[in-house]
């Protein structure tokens, strides 16, 4: 694709990657994602801001063509989506400087081999005038590596924010078509914000100061109505779960297929929103953003081995990195002669801020007892959320 206009002097530059389907060897990418860069042009000077995923550079390359002159390369975020191409822009660009956090110069330094010598380190509110364009810089750390930062563009109002905000959607449209970046956007934060909430509050906080008329990330479409984005990350980033309960599991041989069912119901029957994960199924970025809202998870493993399925031992690792704000856990489970399938994934989620309620276990398939233990659990849950007062 060429350039597009953004506003007078201001261009999306980048790439849409249709095709790519996992990011980090880890996330699936069911809508495919963008690498944008931007191109901001003054009466003096010209800066682009990131690059692009080395897969991409070309693109990039191709769209500087008639560029004679690149004076800043804003490089908001070291990771190797946005940064891997500058290696390729600073040999085309032989004057450029890139500036970055200081933090941001040390990792783009480990990791692209850049010499020391092409870089400035920025502080946090410092100004850039390009001539009739000024960008000011804000630190936005941990959105979502340490050195993160932003860019503001004080005529046209727009926060050139990176990876905050983002969303991995490729799509032709330059601005976000809000019902349909929604979810890819929630997806996003939950995959690879939400273990930051803290600190993206505080981010949030500098944000909102600012006068916004566009919010323009470095992964899927543009926000021509930043409050959109704004006032779901204010949702996401929140403390207050919802009446919500997901049960990620596994099942072998129908025993928990058959408990997890009858828990499910159970909580519908009581009010609470409630939805099953089959682990051996389930795309884990959905399971991700499920737990952005849930205020109770549920494991469900049979054993194996004397231990969770492996699983729901994944699983439960990465609910417990990802720091969801649920605020109860537990276990059901099956087995055939014994395991320690509580005790086991109680601790792989350690870091997690839950009360752990009384898991329910039974010897093989379920029998009526075990069923009725899990009508227990599912009052115990809907009680729960009930003193909470959560909907
Ligand atoms: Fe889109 Fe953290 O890189």
């Amino acid at each position: 694709m060429k350039p597009r206009k953004i506003r007078e002097g201001v261009f999306w530059m980048g790439a849409v990657d249709w095709e790519r389907r996992l990011f980090d060897a880890l996330i699936p990418l069911p809508d495919g994602t963008s690498y944008n860069a931007y191109l901001v042009q003054g009466s003096e000077k010209t800066a682009l801001l990131d690059t692009v995923d080395p897969s991409k550079a070309e693109e990039l390359l191709e769209q500087l063509k008639n560029m004679p002159r690149i004076d800043y390369i804003i490089a908001h975020h070291a990771e190797q989506d946005h940064s891997g191409s500058l290696p390729l822009v600073l040999r085309k660009y032989p004057e450029a400087r890139v500036l970055a956090t200081a933090k941001g110069v040390g990792m783009l330094r480990d990791h692209l081999l850049i010499p020391g010598e092409r870089f400035q380190a920025v502080e946090d509110g410092q100004a850039l005038s390009l001539g009739g364009k000024t960008l000011r810089f804000l630190h936005t750390p941990w959105v979502h590596w340490p050195e993160t930062m932003s860019s503001y563009l004080v005529e046209e109002k727009t926060l050139f924010s990176c990876d905050f905000f983002g969303s991995h959607l490729a799509t032709t449209d330059l601005y976000a078509d809000e019902a349909r970046v929604y979810e890819p956007a929630k997806r996003y934060f939950a995959e690879i914000m939400m273990p930051f909430r803290a600190q993206i509050q505080k981010n949030l906080e500098k944000v909102e100061a600012l006068e916004l008329s566009l919010i323009a990330p470095s992964h899927g479409p543009v926000y021509a109505k930043p409050e959109f984005i704004l006032s779901a990350y204010k949702d996401w980033v929140s403390s207050e779960p919802r009446n919500q309960v997901i049960v990620p599991y596994i099942s072998m041989h129908g025993s928990l297929q058959a408990m997890v069912n009858r828990l499910v119901g159970a909580l519908v029957d009581r009010g609470v929103q409630a939805e099953p994960y089959d682990l051996s199924v389930t795309d884990i970025g959905k399971l991700a953003t499920a737990m952005v809202d849930a205020a109770t998870v549920v494991f469900g493993t049979p054993a194996v081995l004397g231990g969770a399925h492996p699983h729901v031992v994944s699983a439960a690792y990465l609910a417990d990195a990802l720091r969801p704000k649920a605020l109860f856990a537990t276990l059901i489970g099956s087995y055939g002669w014994g395991a320690k399938l509580a005790e086991q994934v109680q601790g792989l989620v350690s870091h997690l801020k839950v009360e752990f309620l009384p898991p329910v276990l039974c010897r093989g398939f379920p029998r009526e007892e075990d069923f009725k233990a899990l009508e227990v659990l599912a009052e115990a849950i809907a009680q729960k959320h009930r003193e909470r007062n959560l909907s």
